[in-house]
């Protein structure tokens, strides 16, 4: 089969695999139909996640069907059409148990990192049980590959942690998918004012359509200064870190409000300054999260209720083949305007 290797940092390559087999009665093999590249594979491909060693095959985001699937699986059957959630979970382990499916022991975000992933033909998923969903009879299967990662990580990481309330004011620094994620889920919460600041134009406009009340292009490094001003000197109560360099979260220091929550969702590669001295008394909160896809099922039914439509998050479509030219137009977004591109088998 064909699957798209990292090699090393800066190497990649499209190449013939072996097709994955059943490893234990819990696995499932399925033939992915859609997939897509997130931010977090570019980190890989730079270097930056150690556990993803050179040879593995990246990916962790698809729908697909089951090809084949375990003894021990029971909700699951060959032919049946699937999302693979990012985060693989046994079910059973403690952190399962309590829903933290992204520190399952025996699993967690393993897929396209630590195990081959589903940038190929098949992927072999394990505990197929707890880490498969179906998919419902005549649901958009494009905007199903968005629920397998960047809906629900917009979601849990900086609406739920963030506590987003009706009548609320919230920020959310970087508009790239996972920023526009939280952007389309924070309004299930109807907040007041919803404030996107990026550097780049064209995310900053496609905010404007998919909900933002505000829109601020911090190139100039004001944004800041024009939040504080805009809340009558508070702040706001939710600010949501969707880019992960130390600028973006210090932007979320400085712009919380009393009483107000720093969500972080970025992956930092590199420490970022905590200004104890400026936020020790002003009553706020920071939580930072990994995916945990425990509402996959929740955002499933949202998408197919149209109060959301992830689809529109897609800017380009690609062939499997043709999934060296994907990441060019990934990695290039500024110039290319990508958003999520789709790639099919
Ligand atoms: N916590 C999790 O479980 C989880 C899961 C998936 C992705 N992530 C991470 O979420 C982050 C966002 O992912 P993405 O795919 O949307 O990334 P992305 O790179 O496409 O988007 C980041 C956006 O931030 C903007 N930006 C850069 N510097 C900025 C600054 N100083 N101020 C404001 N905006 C700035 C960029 O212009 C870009 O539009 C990444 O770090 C990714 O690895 C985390
Ligand atoms: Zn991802
Ligand atoms: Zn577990």
């Amino acid at each position: 089969m064909k699957a798209f290797v990292y090699l090393g940092p800066g190497q990649k390559t499209l190449e013939d695999r072996p097709k994955p087999k059943l490893g234990s009665p819990t696995d499932a093999v399925v033939k992915i139909l859609k997939t897509t590249i997130c931010g977090t594979d570019l980190h890989i491909l730079k270097g930056d996640v150690p556990t993803c060693a050179p040879g593995r095959i990246l990916g962790h985001e698809g729908v697909g069907t089951v090809e084949e699937a375990g003894a021990a699986v029971t909700s699951f059957r060959a032919g049946d059409h699937v999302i693979v959630s990012c985060i693989s979970s046994c079910g059973k382990c403690d952190y399962c148990r309590r829903g933290m499916y992204s520190h399952c022991v025996n699993g967690g975000w393993i897929l396209g990192n630590k195990i081959d992933g589903t940038q190929a033909e098949y992927v072999r998923v394990p505990f197929a049980d707890t880490s498969l969903y179906h998919v419902p009879e005549g649901a958009d299967e494009e905007a199903l590959v968005m629920l397998s990662d960047i809906l629900p990580t917009g979601f849990e990481c900086g609406v739920l942690n963030g506590k987003v309330a009706p009548g609320s004011t919230i920020a959310i620094v970087g508009a790239g998918p996972i920023g526009l994620a939280a952007l389309l889920t924070a309004q299930f919460y109807s907040p007041a004012e919803i404030i996107m600041i990026d550097l780049d134009d064209n995310r900053l406009q496609l905010s404007t359509r998919f909900g933002a009340t505000t829109v601020i292009n911090n190139k100039d490094g004001k944004a800041v200064e024009k939040i504080i001003r805009m809340t009558s000197g508070r702040g706001v109560d939710t600010a949501i870190e969707a880019v992960g360099v130390p600028a973006s979260f210090i932007t979320c220091e400085d712009i919380v409000a009393p009483g107000g929550i720093i969500a972080n969702i970025g992956v930092h590669g590199v420490k970022a300054d905590l200004h104890l001295e400026r936020l020790w008394d002003r009553n706020i909160a920071i939580t930072t999260r990994l995916v945990d896809t425990v509402t996959t099922p929740m955002l499933l039914k949202t998408v197919q209720a149209h109060k959301i439509d992830p689809q529109k998050l897609i800017t380009h479509r690609f062939k499997l083949d043709e999934i060296l030219d994907a990441y060019e137009t990934f990695g290039a977004a500024p110039s290319t305007n990508a958003l999520k591109v789709l790639i099919e088998s």
